[in-house]
């Protein structure tokens, strides 16, 4: 049995008991639970008792169309807020720039920062061994790290990595699956600026437990053998070990001059210390170390596979690509790496990168908890309930999108789209403080492979399916036709 099947068997299984023990129970639970203020909710619809909307709200995913789940609810309740429950929670959906402009600007003030239990039990010290004052100080530190002055060392390294990468599994090849190259790429490169991990055959060999680690973050929550999230939770213990083994060694190479203070991110958290003085514990650097490595190649690959697929559908917008890092290559001597005056020189390229994060963006949505009582459009949200913003709720919104099915690059051109509209790296304190880093890895990688080729699908209607990430049904295989 697959850990999909395993999956729906065991949660048909869970809704049968739940239906027969919770039925009656379930509305005295829900109104001593809910709504203690007693004022006017969120309208929608709570689902099944325990489950709620979760099955409706995963499986639209996983059939590629998330939005969907959104867009009926939006029609039928409210364009603002609605309300639903997801992963055993009440929660109320934000919707549209009032929704995105509302949560992002009362961070710490009317909301806070909340991950599904599945994510808290596979990040565990996200929850129990980092206080909130330490997860305060690695917000203020990651920026620091991956701030545009700080990057522009990386750019010459990402670029080599991109040409060690399209040796290996590129060149000389008619057909290649694309997916999973992109994620050996945004891989290695995290490796390599994260940790100073180089050698491919140790990149390969960490990469494994990563993938069943990101597809257990958003799974229903059943602990049992087989599970996703049994999977994930195993997966993040092996590569938390992995890490404290590295972290170890490295405190080692620090202390005998064996490695530098400045060769990447862990040397910097290793030897960071704050106001008092004090350095941070080796668990919180391994977790954060985690959450960089996931945040940096997941999201990255499924956004460069998309721009793959975009640029074989779209040949004129290929060919704008082409001629942009064409002006680029010609004027660089033989061997010379990219720097950052390059990347600034791809403007066109970006767009087109922004649209493609428009109508496949890698992160859904995320989520934050009602520090207290509040009213949003007219509606209460009761304290404790859970709140979800998601880029489709405006991306493909015609009134901010006209034509929002058509790809356009030129959408981005001048200010750009109206704002808390675009949102794929989310917005307010907690947006994601690894943008400008993604935007040199896809400019990198875009540089590297329109150089090199034109592809064309091999798959004529290969399915998107969203768990979490979007991504083709079977990697997006392309044939290859190398530049004479
Ligand atoms: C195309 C690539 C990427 C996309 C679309 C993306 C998107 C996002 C989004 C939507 C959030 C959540 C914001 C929220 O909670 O409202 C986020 C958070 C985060 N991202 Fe990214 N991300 C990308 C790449 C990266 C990279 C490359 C890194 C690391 C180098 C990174 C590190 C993080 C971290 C650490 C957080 C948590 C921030 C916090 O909770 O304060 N991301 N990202």
């Amino acid at each position: 049995m697959s850990s999909n099947d395993m999956e729906l068997f065991l949660l048909s299984l869970l809704l049968l008991v739940a239906l027969l023990i919770s039925l009656s129970l379930r509305y005295l639970v829900y109104k001593r639970k809910s709504n203690p203020s007693g004022g006017k909710l969120p309208p929608g619809k709570m689902g099944l008792p325990f489950v709620g909307e979760s099955i409706q709200f995963l499986s639209l995913g996983r059939k590629g169309t998330p939005e969907k789940f959104m867009y009926d609810r939006m029609a039928k309740f409210s364009k603002e807020v609605f309300r639903t429950s997801l992963f055993g929670e009440n929660t109320a959906v934000f919707c549209g720039p009032s929704g995105n402009k509302f949560l992002f600007s009362n961070e710490n003030k009317l909301v806070t920062a909340w991950w599904p239990r599945s994510v808290e039990k596979i990040f565990p010290s996200s929850t129990q061994t980092s206080s909130k004052e330490e997860a305060k100080k690695m917000r203020k530190l990651l920026p620091q790290f991956l701030k545009p002055e700080a990057l522009q060392r990386y750019i010459g390294i990402m670029d080599s990595i991109a040409q060690r990468h399209f040796k290996a599994g590129w060149d000389d090849r008619d057909e290649v699956t694309v997916f999973p190259l992109a994620k050996r790429y945004t891989f290695w490169l995290a490796c390599r600026l994260f940790l100073s991990i180089e050698d491919p055959d140790h990149v390969a060999k960490f990469a494994d437990p990563f993938n069943a680690l990101a597809s257990g973050i958003f799974s229903i929550p059943i602990d049992l053998p087989g599970t996703s999230f049994n999977k994930g939770i195993k997966a993040s213990d092996e590569i938390r070990k992995e890490l404290l083994a590295i972290i170890k060694q490295r405190k080692i190479d620090l202390a005998e001059n064996r490695a530098s203070p400045t060769q990447d991110i862990l040397s910097h958290m290793l030897l960071y210390t704050d106001e008092d003085g004090h350095f941070m514990n080796e668990r919180d650097i391994a977790d954060k170390i985690l959450g960089l490595l996931i945040g940096g190649h997941d999201t990255a690959s499924a956004a460069i596979t998309f721009v793959m697929k975009y640029l074989a559908e779209l040949p004129d917008i290929y060919n704008q690509v082409l001629q942009e890092q064409m002006e680029i290559a010609k004027c660089k001597a033989p061997g010379e790496r990219l720097n950052w005056d390059d990347m600034q020189k791809m403007r066109y390229s970006w767009n087109v990168a922004s649209e493609v994060m428009r109508l496949a963006p890698p992160l859904q949505g995320a989520f934050r908890e009602a520090l207290m009582d509040f009213t949003f459009a007219g509606f209460c949200i009761p304290k404790g309930w859970k709140l979800y913003w998601a880029a489709n709720s405006t991306h493909r919104n015609p009134e901010y999108f006209p034509e929002p099915e058509k790809f356009d690059p030129s959408r981005f051109d001048g200010t750009g789209p109206v704002p808390y509209t675009y949102v794929p790296f989310g917005g307010g304190p907690r947006m994601c403080p690894g943008k400008e880093y993604a935007r040199l890895e896809i400019l990198v990688f875009m540089h590297n492979v329109v150089k090199r080729f034109r592809w064309e699908k091999i798959l004529s209607d290969e399915k998107i399916i969203v768990n979490p990430m979007p991504m083709p049904a079977k990697g997006f295989p392309v044939r290859l036709h190398a530049h004479k």
